[in-house]
């Protein structure tokens, strides 16, 4: 059954320890600091919101939970209803879906992290698009000449994956998974299933494997049109203000 854009809703992942970006972390959560004139969570925010998701969940820890409240309210602003959830402990992006399963209540559902950047005309378009059509899974690549710090992916000639390996010491290709997933009613369900990595964390990888061994995972390439950035290191953080400047 494909996903109905109608119903679907939306989470950000906005929780984690941001230890690599101690000491600007330290007292404030990461989706909380500056990308040039906004907080970063606005980003991923307005995509949601773009895509037309009019249910979004936000998941942080409890010690951001009323910070990202204060800073967002109930979402009347933006014409749409923001709910708050707490994760107690960062054990992985797919646990989110499994804490958040009554919210869910078998939608179809959107889920980005809130450190993920994405920018380019015309990329509201191929999100309304990968809505209309889901079936299972979609995922969006991108080529990065660093692809061992990300989800890999291994693709055959036609753009179909064969793999998902998350931070392979030898990558099998240069296409890698952003922080922007699409899944069909049955994420939270498949999630539940999910163990825990060598990490220590249930793997948004693992989740996204179960969909491609079912066949129901699709890739969509997101080409130099587009840009995507994760705001993981001091550098990265700094290219996103840089970005957002000279692109206003
Ligand atoms: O950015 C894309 C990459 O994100 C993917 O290529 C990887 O497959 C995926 O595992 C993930 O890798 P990262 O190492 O970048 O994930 P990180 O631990 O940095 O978490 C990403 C965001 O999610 C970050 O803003 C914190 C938040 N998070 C993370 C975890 C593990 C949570 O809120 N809770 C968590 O338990």
């Amino acid at each position: 059954m494909k996903s109905n854009e109608g119903n679907t809703k939306g989470i950000i992942l906005a929780g984690g320890a941001g230890t690599r970006l101690h000491p600007l972390t330290k007292i404030i959560s990461k989706q909380l600091l500056p990308i040039y004139d906004k907080p970063m969570i606005y980003y991923p925010l307005e995509l949601l919101i773009d895509a037309g998701i009019k249910n979004i969940l936000i998941i942080t820890t409890e010690q951001d939970i009323d910070k990202f409240k204060n800073l967002l309210g109930d979402g009347k602003n933006w014409g749409v209803n923001l709910d708050y959830q707490i994760q107690k402990k960062p054990e992985g992006i797919a646990q989110a879906l499994v804490i958040s399963k009554e919210w869910i209540n078998s939608s179809p559902l959107i889920l980005i992290l809130g450190d993920n950047l994405f920018f380019g005309e015309g990329f509201n378009q191929i999100i309304l698009e990968a809505l209309k059509e889901n079936v299972g899974a979609t995922i969006f690549c991108k080529e990065m000449p660093d692809p061992n710090r990300f989800g890999v992916i291994e693709l055959d000639n036609q753009f179909k994956v064969l793999s998902i390996e998350e931070k392979p010491k030898n990558p099998k290709s240069n296409f890698v998974v952003t922080g922007l997933y699409i899944y069909d009613e049955f994420a939270s369900e498949n999630a539940s299933t999910l163990s825990k990595s060598k990490r220590g964390e249930f793997e948004i990888t693992d989740l996204n494997n179960i969909y491609l061994r079912d066949q129901t995972l699709n890739a969509i390439l997101l080409d130099d049109r587009f840009e995507w950035l994760d705001t993981g290191t001091f550098d990265s953080l700094l290219e996103a203000s840089t970005f957002v400047k000279n692109n206003k």
